[in-house]
């Protein structure tokens, strides 16, 4: 991941968003030191940016697609109200054993199912309803439009799918690896979709949020 804004701007966004409870960064700090790949975290912007719509959209259910250690999960959990509900997907056990050591210090953290395995095939078996007010997809990036369309049927109208690192590093201008194709294919089914309205933000690796009409 890169952000494509400038490094200075970059970190005087930083410094002007909302600082996150101090569990979460306590989350991000013990990512960075024992984890290589830390900087999958959505980190404090988008985490504060995802607290936002969930508190605009007055949401009590939603779906994310890539746990990690569980900052996003973690985040949108403490906008849910008390019996607000968060259903995670995550393949690897490891990470969501993290995850789940966090969340169980939260007084949000009950609000929080991880569920563990293939993305693709837990929320394939998740019922029609309830559905979901918000989904965010942060997971693997060549299923990106198989998650997309998994999931719109799922979520409410008026409701909202959030992905991330849909400008790829800015590769998604001429895409050269599988995942550079997947997100500029990604891009253009949302582009193309009349069953949403949709705005692409310059945020970090880029974040796409499409409302479902
Ligand atoms: C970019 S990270 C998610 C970062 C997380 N949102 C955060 O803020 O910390 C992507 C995660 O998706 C998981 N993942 C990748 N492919 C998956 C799949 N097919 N099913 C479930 N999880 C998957 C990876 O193991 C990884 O932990």
């Amino acid at each position: 991941m890169v952000t494509i804004v400038n490094p200075d701007l970059d970190r005087y966004i930083h410094e002007h968003t909302e600082p996150p409870p101090a569990l979460l960064e306590e989350l991000r700090e013990h990512t960075q030191a024992t984890h290589p790949r830390a900087g999958m975290q959505v980190g404090r912007v988008e985490g504060a940016l995802l607290r936002m719509l969930i508190a605009l959209l007055q949401a009590r259910r939603v779906l994310e697609i890539g746990t990690f250690t569980g900052y996003s999960a973690l985040s949108m959990a403490e906008a849910l109200p008390p019996d607000g509900e968060l259903i995670t997907c995550e393949r690897d056990p490891d990470v969501a054993r993290v995850a789940r050591s966090f969340f169980d210090r939260s007084a949000h953290g009950k609000k929080i199912r991880i569920a563990l395995g293939d993305a693709l095939a837990t929320i394939r078996a998740l019922p029609a309803s309830p559905e979901f007010d918000l989904a965010f997809i942060d997971a693997d990036k060549e299923r990106y439009p198989a998650y997309y369309e998994e999931v719109l049927p799922r979520v409410r109208r008026g409701g909202l799918i959030v992905a991330d690192n849909t400008l790829w590093s800015g590769e998604v201008l001429a895409p050269e690896t599988p995942d550079g194709r997947a997100i500029a294919a990604f891009n253009d089914l949302v582009h193309r979709d009349p069953r949403v309205a949709h705005v692409m933000l310059a945020l970090r690796d880029g974040v796409t949020l499409a409302r479902k009409l």
